[in-house]
């Protein structure tokens, strides 16, 4: 992922098809006769490479004086595009489905579409051109040179390329555009093996079909016999199999684990799961819709502020909560939904609403008494689910944020901002996550921190999440499961769907930038950046996103409320059931930890390293 931002020599990022109605019309185009055109003797074939192309150079302009003689009989925009030639699509063959193409540059393209993918390159830095695939003569640009260019191609040093052509003029005459991302070829990831795109005519269709040269999984086991390997002949996958480790990672939940015995898998249980919920799906709605108001959570801006969260992340709860409270944010919108007792008396004690489901997740467990592993992870990423799908069924707006995010500005004001235009038609808006893994392509939207504006698709979405819980389960991943649901709900109801990415803006830094981009956190901490808030991603163990937060000068938690039972709390309680001024520090609490990390002051010398290989200091050269 470090060498991400070198520019790579593949000179196509995207490929556009422009299509007009697939038969309407075309046997106009393409059933006449074609006419005699630039047609080479025998004789010339003979002759030095060099005269022959000064020939075809002279008749092509002497045929390009002719269209442009007011005397001649001008060509139809029909009569140009029937001119077959030496087009770059054999008419004979490709002129039922290709007509010509373009290309046009990918920045000056994406400066009008914002596909809402975030980009792997800085802009400034991204010479590559987009290839436009023209589906239909009529899609063909006006202008006759251009027409010329998209079915012929350009003689440039006397080769025949592939002409370029400004955005504009390159779609104006695409009634459709279908937009299909292709890899990087250097891509330091998992999945770059030499790959190919088929374009084949028949009845359209909006999905990528992928085949890989791996043997057949159900039969070979072996991890080393499983992964790629020339010589097998091509093979329908599903679209997130990885070749080096011969893994499908969005393979299906079974029905059984062991078939025999009947013991249940993620899908049956799933069964369960979603039985409770729609068994209870009304009355929580009732539950929730009485909280929002009796604590008058949604305000003009109709927003919620969706948190979850269990005893093992509490204090990350508290963090938050305290941050923005003494840094003067009011979260008088903001709902938890905690998973046991502890956090929600944390969450309770420190000012927000919280709501419990009992119906869902059973009576209000304490954080010790549970089991964890699979259940506990099941429950926080159901929790993740449910929590968001219930707020958006009201009606609500919501912002979601994962609990180990401070704020620097609210994140509504961005949001909610109605002169930042090009904001508002998205339906959904994430933070970048930073990962480049496949399974997370192209989106790479972090799950951890977005914002959905209420509408039918969005309700749909979130609907549709909750019945994929098996498949969340089976993948580890609320993340994963999610952007695939993005790009199949994008593709199939043209949901929009926007990734900031990390050159677009550091508005909403995370882990990718705390870890390596160290010039956006260097800014961060002079207190110069554009952030909103950092949010703590790409650090699993919950003691160093502590430590890091801590020399952030962005942790707030007094010692005495973290990692404690409830009798403990409520021994700091204020008789108003309040934790506020108990658990949440007036200033930062800061502390060095770690010199290679960033922090908000230099770092002692005799800090230590998280690293020490890598023998870096965040502030300046190592002493
Ligand atoms: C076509 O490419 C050339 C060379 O890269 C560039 O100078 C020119 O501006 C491009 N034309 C358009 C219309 O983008
Ligand atoms: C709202 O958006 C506009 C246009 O992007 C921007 O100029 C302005 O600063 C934004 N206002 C706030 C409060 O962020």
């Amino acid at each position: 992922m470090g060498s991400s931002s070198r520019i790579v020599g593949l000179g196509i990022t995207l490929l556009l098809l422009c299509a007009l109605s697939f038969y309407s019309g075309y046997t106009n185009a393409i059933n006449e006769d074609t006419q005699p055109h630039l047609h080479r003797s025998e004789a010339d074939c003979a002759k030095e490479a060099t005269s022959e192309i000064q020939q075809r150079i002279n008749a092509r302009v002497q045929e390009e004086l002719q269209k442009l003689s007011p005397t001649s009989k001008r060509k139809s925009r029909h009569e140009l595009a029937k001119d077959d030639g030496d087009a770059i699509f054999p008419k004979a063959t490709t002129g039922e489905y290709a007509a010509g193409i373009l290309r046009v540059s990918k920045a000056e393209l994406l400066l009008e579409y914002d596909f809402g993918v975030p980009n792997k390159h800085k802009p400034g830095e991204d010479d590559t051109d987009a290839i436009i695939l023209y589906n239909h003569a009529h899609a063909l640009p006006s202008g006759r040179t251009l027409l010329h260019e998209a079915i012929h191609g350009r003689i440039e040093n006397g080769h025949q390329v592939i002409a370029n052509a400004t955005a504009s003029s390159a779609l104006s005459k695409c009634d459709t555009m279908n937009v299909v991302y292709m890899p990087l070829q250097n891509t330091a990831t998992t999945n770059r093996f030499p790959e190919c795109y088929v374009m084949i005519s028949d009845f359209e269709s909006y999905h990528i079909n992928r085949w890989m040269r791996v043997p057949d999984f159900a039969t070979v086991f072996k991890g080393k016999d499983r992964v790629l390997n020339h010589n097998l002949p091509l093979r329908h996958v599903g679209r997130i199999t990885l070749a080096t480790k011969g893994v499908d990672e969005l393979d299906v939940p079974l029905l059984w684990d062991n078939f025999e015995k009947r013991e249940k898998s993620f899908l049956f249980e799933h069964f369960d799961i979603v039985r409770t919920y729609l068994e209870n799906v009304n009355s929580v709605l009732k539950d929730l819709k009485k909280i929002l108001k009796d604590r008058n959570v949604v305000k003009s801006d109709n927003t919620v502020i969706v948190m979850t969260v269990n005893q093992g992340q509490s204090e990350l709860l508290s963090n938050f909560i305290c941050s923005a409270r003494r840094r003067g944010f009011d979260v008088g919108s903001v709902l938890v939904f905690p998973t046991d007792e502890e956090s929600k008396t944390l969450a309770d004690g420190l000012g927000v609403a919280t709501y419990y489901d009992e119906k869902n997740f059973g009576r209000l467990p304490t954080g010790e008494a549970k089991v964890y592993g699979d259940p506990i992870f099941c429950q926080m990423m159901f929790a993740k689910i449910l929590s968001v799908a219930y707020v958006t069924l009201l009606g609500h707006d919501v912002l979601f944020q994962d609990v180990d995010i401070v704020w620097y500005k609210n994140p509504l004001e961005f949001f909610h901002n109605t002169t930042n235009k090009p904001i508002q038609k998205f339906d959904i808006l994430f933070q970048h996550d930073g990962s480049a893994h496949l399974r997370y392509n192209p989106l790479s939207a972090n799950s951890g921190f977005y914002y959905v504006r209420n509408n039918k698709r969005t309700q749909y979405l979130f609907i549709s999440f909750i019945y994929h819980g098996a498949l969340v389960r089976k993948t580890k991943s609320h993340q994963h499961v999610l952007i695939q649901l993005l790009l199949e709900h994008s593709s199939m109801f043209g949901l929009n769907v926007k990734v900031f990415d990390k050159f677009e803006t550091d508005m909403f830094p995370g882990g990718f930038h705390y870890h390596q981009d160290w010039d956006t956190m260097r800014s961060i901490m002079k207190g110069t950046s554009n952030a909103y808030l950092m949010h703590m991603s790409w650090t699993e163990n919950k003691v160093n996103k502590l430590l890091f937060l801590r020399q952030m000068g962005d942790w707030y938690v007094n010692d005495q409320c973290i990692n404690v039972d409830v009798e403990t709390l409520k021994g700091v309680m204020k008789d108003d059931g309040s934790l506020f001024e108990s658990c949440c520090s007036v200033e930062p609490l800061f502390s060095c930890h770690f010199r290679d990390k960033p922090s908000i002051k230099p770092c002692p010398e005799d800090t230590p390293l998280i690293d020490p290989r890598k023998k870096r200091n965040f502030w300046g050269v190592l002493g």
